[in-house]
């Protein structure tokens, strides 16, 4: 097993500010290193998170990305955010909104953008249509998360077999389900 990742410098202050919020929904390394990954795939890229949380996944696109690319990141929890913005909120390439994720998507949806993490409950389990509409042609929509995980409240283990059994059904973009991390799925849009 190659359990070594090498880590933005930047990751090990946030964890530490995010375990003293006690935030427990922080994207765990392999997906960080997934999205890492992906980014760099895209010179140039515009990219969207859905639910920035502290920062962590924000850290790890922005590891990957180049000085072309940008980020957009979308909290509705400002304490969360802010923490993100302590760490990495002077890199000029990543704008965190404060905002409904839904409501956000709605106000974007002449826009394109190659990479979209939606991390969140917005641009997943509701308004996804809003979230797959702005996914450029050849770019990814990511999402984590599909195997149970201790914070899922009520009802909603139901709504993941659901969810990946819809994208897996769609005819505009090819999918990938990821025995990865939390259990991901990567698409990509034909
Ligand atoms: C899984 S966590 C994000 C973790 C983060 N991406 C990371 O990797 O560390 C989901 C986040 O979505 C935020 N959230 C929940 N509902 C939201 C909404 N309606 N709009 C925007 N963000 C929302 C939560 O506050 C939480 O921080």
């Amino acid at each position: 097993m190659w359990e070594t990742i090498d880590k933005p410098e930047v990751l090990s202050a946030i964890v530490a500010d995010t375990t003293r919020l006690g935030f427990i929904m922080a994207s765990e390394p392999k997906t960080g290193a997934l999205l890492r990954l992906l980014a760099a795939s895209k010179p140039g890229a515009r990219i969207l998170e859905i639910g920035t949380g502290t920062g962590i996944s924000a850290a790890w696109l922005l590891d990957g990305m180049d000085g072309d690319s940008s980020l957009v990141s979308i909290e509705n929890d400002a304490q969360c955010q802010d923490v993100a913005k302590k760490h990495i909120g002077k890199d000029s390439r990543v704008s965190f909104i404060c905002q409904d994720g839904e409501e956000f998507l709605k106000s974007v949806q002449d826009q394109r953008f190659d990479l979209v993490f939606a991390d969140s409950w917005p641009g997943k389990f509701n308004g996804l249509q809003l979230a797959l509409n702005v996914v450029a042609r050849g770019g990814y929509y990511i999402i984590d998360d599909l195997f149970p995980q201790p914070g899922w409240p009520d009802g909603h283990a139901p709504k993941v077999p659901k969810l990946v059994e819809e994208l897996e059904g769609r005819q505009d973009f090819v999918s990938l389900k990821l025995d990865w991390a939390s259990g991901l799925m990567v698409l990509v849009r034909l």
